[in-house]
């Protein structure tokens, strides 16, 4: 099969969707390979490199133009315009934008949109939003750290002791766990806290305190547990209480970093303006969900602003911050992915029996597969 890797075309992205450890093995796999040329070099992968494993470097669009093409982000109108009608996709394409979805499938191609892979054990290895989350909330302490005018860890010197940084976490998932653990390393005092329960022991391994919102019904502790590994939406009596002890936890906080998000939604409100109002001046908020409208109100996406004397810090793509890491992963997360569409032959073979191919698939033949 021609698999095409084209250049991302996205302001921002610097990911690219094959690696050369990938290519070599799809290259092993009898697979012709065309890498445009610089699709790798903001994520510190020459030409050259994958010259040497095998592929060949092309243009935009004889990459576009491959019967199988592998991205990172969803493609636009003028890269679909290049793609050909039969021809596979595979990226993160915004599963629950149905827009998308719908140009996507008027061009008769078919799409995967890696993001929809079901939480489960056989679909970890190819589980791209756990693989960029984990970079994201490493890099969301990096980033906290370089706005904040202090030293994150304790520190005594002969001039004084500094005190060590405390930082609160919200939200506790793959991104959350993986930024308790790097605040950690900083030397940082962490308190967490999610709607999910189960984490309570995860954070406390980590060296974390678990900030507790109480469940006063059934209903509430039933939701919290929330559905193949993801949050709902919490009654309003149970986001009034955590509101009430987030405020609390944030006035004592140097950095907060929100991570909250409920799939296919408009993230949760987990920091209210009234609380940033009275944070202590200097502290710092990154607001991982901001792409999805933002945990804080005042999180501005992809800007860092000011706002009652605290910085909010709204990037939307952490992940392309460590473009080289993430990429290797991501690539592995695609080349994993592929092994179970395409068959001995090299040929494409969808089997909707396979409930990660099912739900993976956008569109095919013209038609949508998916309903939002
Ligand atoms: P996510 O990115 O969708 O959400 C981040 C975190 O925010 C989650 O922990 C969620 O519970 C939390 N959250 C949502 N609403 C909240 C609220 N109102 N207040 C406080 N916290 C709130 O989730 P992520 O990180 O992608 O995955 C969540 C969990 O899914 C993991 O911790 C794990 O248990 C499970 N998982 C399982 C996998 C597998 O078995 N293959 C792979 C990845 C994750």
């Amino acid at each position: 099969m021609h698999i095409g890797i084209p250049q991302e075309t996205r302001v921002g992205e610097t990911r690219v969707a094959a690696t050369p450890e990938t290519v070599k093995k799809y290259v092993a796999q009898g697979h012709h390979v065309t890498v445009q040329s610089g699709a790798g070099v903001r994520a510190s992968v020459p030409d050259g490199a994958y010259e040497a494993v095998g592929a060949r470097i092309g243009t935009m669009a004889e990459a576009l133009g491959a019967e199988l093409v592998l991205k990172v982000r969803a493609p636009d109108d003028a890269e679909l315009a290049q793609m050909k009608r039969g021809a596979t996709l595979v990226g993160m394409l915004n599963p629950f934008d149905t827009e998308n979805n719908v140009r996507m499938a008027a061009t008769g191609i078919t799409a995967f949109a890696l993001e929809a892979a079901p939480r489960t054990t056989r679909a970890q290895s190819m589980d791209v939003l756990s693989s960029q989350a984990n970079i994201a909330g490493y890099k969301a302490v990096l980033v906290a750290a370089h706005h904040y005018q202090r030293f994150m860890p304790m520190l005594m010197t002969a001039a004084g002791t500094v005190k060590a940084a405390r930082v609160l976490i919200l939200g506790a998932g793959v991104a959350g766990l993986q930024a308790i653990a790097t605040a950690k390393r900083l030397g940082a005092v962490i308190e967490a806290s999610d709607v999910r329960p189960a984490v309570k022991e995860q954070i406390e391994s980590l060296g974390a305190k678990f900030v507790d919102v109480p469940f006063f019904t059934d209903e509430e502790r039933e939701i919290a547990q929330g559905v193949g590994g993801y949050a709902r939406p919490m009654p309003a009596d149970w986001m009034k209480r955590q509101a009430e002890l987030v405020h609390q936890r944030a006035l004592q906080a140097d950095i907060v970093i929100t991570t909250a998000l409920i799939p296919g939604r408009k993230a949760p409100t987990l920091l209210h303006e009234a609380t940033v109002q009275e944070m202590k001046p200097g502290s710092v908020v990154v607001d991982l969900a901001a792409a999805q409208g933002g945990n804080c109100p005042l999180t501005v996406a992809d800007e860092v602003v000011e706002r009652h004397g605290v910085i909010l810090v709204g990037h939307t793509n952490l992940a392309s911050m460590v473009a080289a890491d993430a990429s290797a992963l991501y690539a592995r997360n695609v080349f994993d992915f592929l092994k179970l569409v395409l068959d001995k032959e090299a040929k494409l073979t969808v089997n909707l029996e396979d409930d990660i191919v099912a739900a993976c698939l956008m569109c095919a033949g013209g038609e949508l597969t998916r309903a939002n």
